[in-house]
């Protein structure tokens, strides 16, 4: 059997009720997305699917078969990830790697998103230490220098 992640085709052996998740980690070592809860609220696990966020931790790794897998090891150099830099937008960084998963996806799939749809979007990640504004701020530098670019 095989997955497709970050672009390249890779052999994994999966159990039938082995998560998503535990391939990444445990076969590919791809240990960015992280285990939190494991039961869909904290959002840690996050990664691409097809080009949306999904919670890795929710679906089995047979149902990555024949689907673009990108996890944050595929994300290279994306503006999203210098903007939580300069906008401080971390503390212990466990939770990083799921909301910028699904921030890129958000900066994806909706461009022109409102505050009130970032807000919405974000609902879906948990982050223990720092705040959420400096998350939103990092989105919004980003939406605006894509949108003056355009
Ligand atoms: S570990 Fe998947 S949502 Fe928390
Ligand atoms: S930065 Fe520590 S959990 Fe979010």
């Amino acid at each position: 059997m095989s997955l497709k992640v970050n672009g390249e085709r890779r052999e994994v052996n999966i159990r039938t009720s082995e998560t998503l998740l535990n391939v990444l980690r445990n076969q590919l070592g791809l240990t960015g997305a992280k285990p939190g809860c494991l039961n869909g609220d904290c959002g840690a696990c996050t990664v691409h699917v097809d080009g949306w966020p999904m919670k890795s931790c929710l679906m089995l790794g047979v149902e990555g078969v024949d689907k673009e897998i990108t996890t944050i090891e595929g994300l290279e150099n994306t503006p999203i990830q210098q903007a939580f830099i300069e906008q401080f937008a971390f503390q212990c960084g466990y939770c990083t790697p799921g909301f910028i998963m699904n921030c890129q996806s958000l900066i994806e799939q909706h461009p022109d998103a409102s505050d009130e749809m970032i807000q919405e979007w974000l609902e879906s990640n948990i982050c223990r230490c720092t705040g959420y504004q400096e998350i939103e701020q990092a989105i919004k530098s980003v939406l605006v220098r894509k949108q003056n670019s355009e």
